[in-house]
């Protein structure tokens, strides 16, 4: 059963609560309290606020433990106060007497034990449903087959609270609640590019606080690209002593095991990309010798999407040596808390080859048979160490390369590209740039000479204009995909290519139009009754939303002003 606006007709402007929508949920108007005595139990043994805290041994009681910290935080010190979904100057504000119904118990019941490798599920291989029951007089009870659907669970139930103007209390109005939860994607993610502008690991973590707040599970890590390398190899330190930006942006080992360990407590599965043939430039700064093509100028779109242009070698023993070095060092150490790994493949430039002293042409009749050993070779060896491979879909689609069949293919030109790629077989992300891409529409980042400048005035991106989240909200990944292929369609990802993306404005761009993706991943495009989704009862939802992630740290921009929300939905056409 979905949930039914029915607050909203009896008392204009309530708050909303709960983003992603669950599968189903119904609530009333009882109000209950909670303060930090409650009594959390989880499997019938009581937690603290740190929950089984040291004493954690299992990554499941590591993960519940995390996720009852996580709740008190959220509830107790980065929780809201929602005068912004309230009528102008109202009293909307339950009073706290000594009267007051408290909740008094959370019961966190595990239906089933977790698979052995809940640190990195596969894709599907870990049920993440959960049902919240909260009864009027303050018993809660969440159920869950896994770990990851009771930490699923908590992160809803901290949405259904609020916190008084006076700091004075923590409480809900939405009791009775009964929620049944699951989603409908298995892969839900964003991809970071940290290669055009690095983020500190602050932000890395950040980002995944948001993620698990939304209930996405990958974060996928485009770590490296043509411009900077700051991933450090220790086998072959000078990647990032000489392709870093600057040397303290680089990525460690052990920085690179605690955004893995992070995310894993959470639920989200870091997988790295490392992208290949093209968008390799920076390893020219440590390895000239691998890299043709290198930052041709001025000319460098013959050559590259972006400068500086470069690739590796197509038919270099140089270039298979050092690629079996580089994966043989990052491989084993990512293994233990990833099942994944992201080869690229996107947008290789055929020009560049005729500047490759290995190859020398663009031919690809003579092309296609290397890029397809090229291929073969690092996916043997990703598989040899027990990986499931990624590519983008240029891959299958513009190669034709043949990729054995667990291979997942990650699309973003059309949605034609999904509709194809499940046709031959394959497993898809879906993430049409013109709908998830978040860096389209700040316009360009390229300067233009006197003489051309004219002719790309007023200088918008490629992808312009800026994708906003009604947009991000419309898009189906399953448009497109016959019924009987859409089994196929794993998920997908919003992306945020970083040519003008930051620490300081990474929060505004990512968020809240990621929650948009977010819930078209995790409650389905189409509502139970098959319909599109309404931004009329979402964007009051994800408004609230936005707050919540503010109270959470995270500069998520506004999407409405209060005049909006105040009383219900004013601002409907
Ligand atoms: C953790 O272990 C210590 C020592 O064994 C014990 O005293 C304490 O009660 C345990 N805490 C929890 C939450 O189980
Ligand atoms: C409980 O508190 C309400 C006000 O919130 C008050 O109207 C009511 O009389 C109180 N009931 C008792 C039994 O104290
Ligand atoms: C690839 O390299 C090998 C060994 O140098 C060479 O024999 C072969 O002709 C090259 N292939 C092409 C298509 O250039
Ligand atoms: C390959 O190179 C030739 C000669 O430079 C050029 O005319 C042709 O357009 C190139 N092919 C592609 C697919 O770019
Ligand atoms: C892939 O196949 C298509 C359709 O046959 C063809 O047009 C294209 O040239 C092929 N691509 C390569 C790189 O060989
Ligand atoms: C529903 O959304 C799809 C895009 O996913 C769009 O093509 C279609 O027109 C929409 N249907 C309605 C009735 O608005
Ligand atoms: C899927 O359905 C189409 C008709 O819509 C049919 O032609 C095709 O054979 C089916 N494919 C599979 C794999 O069942
Ligand atoms: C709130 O909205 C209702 C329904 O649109 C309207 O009748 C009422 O006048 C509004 N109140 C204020 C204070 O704007």
């Amino acid at each position: 059963m979905m949930w039914i606006p029915v607050i909203l007709a009896l008392c204009a402007g309530v708050t909303q609560a709960v983003w992603p929508i669950p599968s189903s949920y119904e609530s009333g108007d009882g109000v209950l309290w909670i303060d930090q005595s409650v009594n959390i139990k989880y499997n019938g043994v009581a937690q603290t606020a740190s929950g089984y805290g040291s004493n954690s041994t299992t990554w499941s009681t590591r993960i519940v433990s995390n996720a009852i910290e996580r709740t008190y935080d959220t509830l107790f010190n980065k929780n809201f106060y929602p005068w912004k979904f309230h009528p102008r100057m109202s009293n909307f504000e339950p009073s706290l007497t000594s009267n007051s119904t408290y909740v008094n118990s959370i019961t966190l019941q595990q239906t089933a034990s977790d698979p052995t490798n809940i640190m990195k599920p596969t894709a599907g291989g870990v049920d993440e449903s959960y049902t919240l029951k909260m009864t009027t007089s303050g018993d809660v009870t969440i159920t869950g087959a896994s770990s990851i659907g009771l930490a699923h669970g908590l992160t809803t139930f901290t949405q259904l609270f609020f916190e008084c103007s006076s700091g004075g209390g923590v409480y809900t109005t939405l009791a009775p609640v009964s929620i049944k939860d699951a989603p409908v994607f298995e892969w839900r993610g964003l991809n970071i590019d940290t290669s055009r502008t690095f983020k500190p690991m602050s932000d890395m973590y950040a980002m995944v606080d948001a993620l698990a707040y939304n209930k996405m599970n990958r974060l996928h890590w485009h770590v490296t690209d043509a411009q900077a390398w700051p991933l450090v190899v220790p086998s072959l330190p000078e990647l990032a002593d000489k392709g870093a930006y600057a040397s303290f942006q680089k990525y460690s080992p052990a920085d690179v095991q605690a955004l893995q360990e992070y995310g894993a407590l959470l639920g989200i599965e870091v997988v790295m990309e490392i992208d290949q043939p093209g968008h390799t430039s920076s390893i020219a700064f440590a390895y000239p010798d691998l890299i043709a093509a290198f930052n041709v100028q001025p000319n460098w779109d013959s050559y590259a999407s972006e400068p500086p242009s470069g690739t590796l070698k197509l038919n270099s023993t140089a270039v298979y040596d050092f690629l079996e070095k580089l994966f043989d060092d990052i491989l084993p150490r990512l293994k233990p808390l990833t099942n994944y790994f992201h080869l690229g493949g996107d947008e290789v430039n055929v020009n560049a080859y005729t500047l490759d002293d290995t190859v020398g042409t663009n031919d690809t009749a003579v092309l296609q048979p290397l890029m397809q050993k090229f291929m073969d070779r690092n996916i043997a060896q990703l598989q040899a160490n027990g990986f499931t491979p990624l590519v983008w879909e240029e891959m299958l689609l513009v190669w034709n390369l043949t990729l054995p069949s667990n291979t997942i293919v990650q699309t973003w030109l059309s949605d034609q590209s999904v509709a194809e790629t499940v046709a031959k077989g394959h497993k898809a992300l879906a993430g049409n740039y013109n709908f998830w891409y978040l860096d389209c529409g700040q316009g360009q980042w390229l300067d233009f000479r006197p003489a051309v400048s004219a002719s790309f005035w007023p200088y918008a991106d490629y992808c312009s204009p800026r994708h906003n989240w009604r947009l991000m909200y419309s898009y189906d990944p399953l448009s497109g995909v016959p019924a009987n292929l859409t089994h196929l369609v794993l998920g997908g990802e919003a992306h945020i290519w970083s040519e003008q993306t930051d620490p300081v404005n990474l929060d505004q761009m990512v968020w809240p139009r990621t929650c948009a993706a977010a819930e078209v991943l995790w409650s389905g495009a189409k509502d139970a009754s098959g319909q599109n989704r309404s931004q009329i009862t979402a964007s009051p939802r994800l408004s609230e939303m936005r707050e919540r992630l503010v109270a959470r740290g995270i500069k998520a921009e506004p999407i409405q002003m209060p005049y909006c929300t105040q009383n219900g939905t004013q601002c409907a056409l």
